[in-house]
């Protein structure tokens, strides 16, 4: 071969390999700080996120020392926490013949206990942590997932640390078992009802609570659940109307997320994929535990409809958008707003970046009005509708379907108003009050960062 022909070979994979490299050393030194996960830099973790991500933070306390038989555990716990020691006398741990005790779980050494993550129950109930474990198979969201695609988003290091903090108390759900069957009770008949889910599942983006309590199933819990019998297992027959986990983990089964045709509804998706039948195919089968099959294939269509619907009015608003970025009219401009607190990426390739595919969290704050105009439409009233089909409570549709109607008129109008507006009028400092100065941007850079900065 003759050199040049080398050469040209030889650049471009040199090259590929310096960037790989440069990739590799910039995750890692992303993930190098006190924090978990991507962002690890920017953050330093909290007190109680020892207890809601105990891998990555636990230390056992060393004030007591000693290594302990479960009935030692008992006898001393009965003053230290006593409620602890109750609850566990009334769960079925304690009423086994080979009873399962505190230091089955938490280790008999006090110096080195430790708060039990999923693998820990995982030695007594492997059926329910491979269900729980298999979830990641169908990606976001899911139970097993929901840690890692808190610590790894965005807004999670863009946001206050006040505002934050929640995220980990909910999307501890992939970390430790005692969500749905709270400790030390671990019952199975508290996880069977919808109070166990809703303490997560509730309010914008995500209305389960408010639109299975506003549904048929709801209306019929809230009036004769009290009488029904909870100690049964969640399978045909056994209840009248349905809870959040009867539809979500029939027959007990710990994975939520194999049904899953619409995804948390923020992107469209092709409900008719063959994948999409095969998990049509698990609604229809249960819906019809009680409903008649073709009828229950109704209700899924009727969703797939005001789906579609719901995306176009939101690709309508998207188009708008895009148009006014084309035609430079988005302002304050990307170039003039500060990159996101601990965003390098961001401060390296700035661009606005438009509903789900562009990029999800450019939108919660940090973005001109009609973007976060669009944000609300997106993330608030098309995921109440998209609720309020999938649980079968009209009001919500109507609802949701109205405010997205408001929100694109007001979209509209304010995009002719931008394409029309005269740029000499604008304060040219307007964007480094609003962003760079703002109550909202000091309070952050104080409160979120690392000790690296
Ligand atoms: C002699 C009394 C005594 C015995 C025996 C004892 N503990 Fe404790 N335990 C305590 C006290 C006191 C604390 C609070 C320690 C602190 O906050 O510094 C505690 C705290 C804990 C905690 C909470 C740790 C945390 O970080 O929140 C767990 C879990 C625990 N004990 C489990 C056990 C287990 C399991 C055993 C048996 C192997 C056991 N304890 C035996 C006195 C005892
Ligand atoms: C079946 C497993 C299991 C058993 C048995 C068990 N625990 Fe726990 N315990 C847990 C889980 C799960 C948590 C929550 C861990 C977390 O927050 O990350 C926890 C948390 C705790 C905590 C700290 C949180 C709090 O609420 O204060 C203490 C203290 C504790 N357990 C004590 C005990 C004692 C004492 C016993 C025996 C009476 C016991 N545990 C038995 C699973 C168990
Ligand atoms: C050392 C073994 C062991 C460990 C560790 C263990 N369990 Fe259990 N668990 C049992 C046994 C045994 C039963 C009773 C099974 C039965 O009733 O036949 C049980 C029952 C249960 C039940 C059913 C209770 C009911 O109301 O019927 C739940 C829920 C449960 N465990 C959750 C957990 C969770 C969550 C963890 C981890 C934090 C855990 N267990 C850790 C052995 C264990
Ligand atoms: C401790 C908080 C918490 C509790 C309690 C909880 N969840 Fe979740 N759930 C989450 C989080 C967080 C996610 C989303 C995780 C992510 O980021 O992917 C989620 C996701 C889901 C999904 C979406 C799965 C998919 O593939 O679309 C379903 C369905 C679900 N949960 C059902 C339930 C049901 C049913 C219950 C009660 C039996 C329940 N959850 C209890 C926090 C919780
Ligand atoms: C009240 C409980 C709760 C809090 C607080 C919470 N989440 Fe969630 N989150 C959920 C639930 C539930 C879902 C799943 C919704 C669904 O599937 O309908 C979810 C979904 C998600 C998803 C998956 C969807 C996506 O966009 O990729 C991410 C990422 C996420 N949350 C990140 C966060 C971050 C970051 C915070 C803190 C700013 C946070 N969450 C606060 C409960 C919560
Ligand atoms: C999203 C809510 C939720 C989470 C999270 C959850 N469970 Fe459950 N669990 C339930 C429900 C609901 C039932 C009752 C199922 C039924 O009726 O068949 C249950 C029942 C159980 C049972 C009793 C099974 C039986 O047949 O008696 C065990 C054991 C159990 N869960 C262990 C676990 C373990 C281990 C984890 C963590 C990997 C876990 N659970 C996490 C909701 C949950
Ligand atoms: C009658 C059965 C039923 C009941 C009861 C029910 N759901 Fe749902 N849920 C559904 C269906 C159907 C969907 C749409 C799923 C899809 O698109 O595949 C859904 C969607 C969801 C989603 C979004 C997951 C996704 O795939 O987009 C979550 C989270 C959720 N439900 C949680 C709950 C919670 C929490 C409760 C109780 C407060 C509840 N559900 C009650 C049937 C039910
Ligand atoms: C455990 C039984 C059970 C299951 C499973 C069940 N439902 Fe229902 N459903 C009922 C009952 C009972 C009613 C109330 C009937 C009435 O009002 O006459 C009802 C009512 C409804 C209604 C209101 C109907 C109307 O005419 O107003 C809708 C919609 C509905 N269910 C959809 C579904 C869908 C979709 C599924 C599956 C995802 C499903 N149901 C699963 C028991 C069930």
């Amino acid at each position: 071969m003759k050199p040049a022909k080398v050469t040209i070979i030889c650049i471009p994979i040199l090259v590929s390999l310096t960037l790989i490299a440069v990739g590799f050393y910039y995750v890692n030194l992303s993930k190098s700080g006190e924090g978990a996960g991507l962002y690890s830099r920017d953050w330093t973790p909290e007190a109680i996120f020892a207890y809601w991500n105990p891998d990555d933070f636990y230390q056992s306390p060393k004030s007591v020392t000693g290594i302990f038989t479960g009935k030692d555990c008992i006898s001393c716990h009965q003053s230290v926490t006593p409620g602890i020691v109750n609850d566990w006398q009334a769960s079925r741990h304690s009423k086994v013949d080979k009873k399962v005790y505190c230091n089955d779980c938490h280790g008999s050494n006090h110096e080195d206990l430790h708060l039990p993550t999923p693998s820990v129950c995982s030695n007594c109930h492997s059926i329910q942590h491979t269900q729980f474990e298999n979830e990641k198979r169908y990606g976001f969201p899911s139970h097993a997932l929901a840690m890692q695609r808190a610590l790894n988003a965005k807004h999670f290091v863009d946001k206050p640390k006040a505002e934050v903090s929640a995220c980990l108390q909910c999307h501890s759900v992939a970390t430790k078992c005692d969500s749905c069957h709270s400790r030390h009770k671990f019952s199975a008949a508290e996880a069977r009802r919808p109070e166990a889910c809703i303490t997560c599942h509730s309010g914008p983006p995500h209305p389960d609570d408010e639109t299975y309590f506003n549904s048929a199933h709801g209306q019929l819990y809230l009036k004769e659940g009290e009488n029904w019998d909870w100690s049964k297992p969640l399978k045909k027959g056994n209840y009248p109307a349905p809870t959040c986990a009867y539809c979500h983990m029939n027959e007990g089964k710990h994975q939520v997320a194999d049904k899953s045709l619409w995804k948390f509804g923020i992107k469209q998706v092709n409900p008719l994929s063959s994948a999409n039948e095969i998990k049509r195919n698990q609604w229809i089968k249960l819906c019809s535990e009680c409903h008649q099959a073709d009828w229950s294939a109704q209700q899924l269509k009727a969703m797939d409809k005001e789906r579609k619907l719901a995306w176009n009015k939101l690709y309508k608003a998207e188009a708008i958008l895009k148009d006014l970025r084309a035609s430079n009219n988005i302002y304050p401009a990307i170039e003039q707003r500060p990159a996101y607190p601990g965003d390098t990426q961001h401060s390296l390739f700035k661009r606005e970046r438009i509903g789900f595919f562009e990029g999800q969290a450019s939108a919660f704050y940090n973005v001109s009005a009609i973007e976060r105009d669009y944000f609300e439409m997106w993330y608030f009233n098309n995921l109440a509708a998209y609720k309020g089909s999938a649980h079968g409570d009209p009001s919500f549709v109507k609802q949701g379907h109205k405010d997205m109607d408001i929100s694109l008129e007001k979209i509209k109008q304010k995009a002719e108003k931008l394409h029309a507006s005269d740029k000499t009028l604008i304060d040219s400092n307007m964007h480094n009050k609003i962003w760079l100065e703002g109550e909202y941007t000091d309070f952050n850079r104080v409160n979120n960062q690392g000790t690296s900065d």
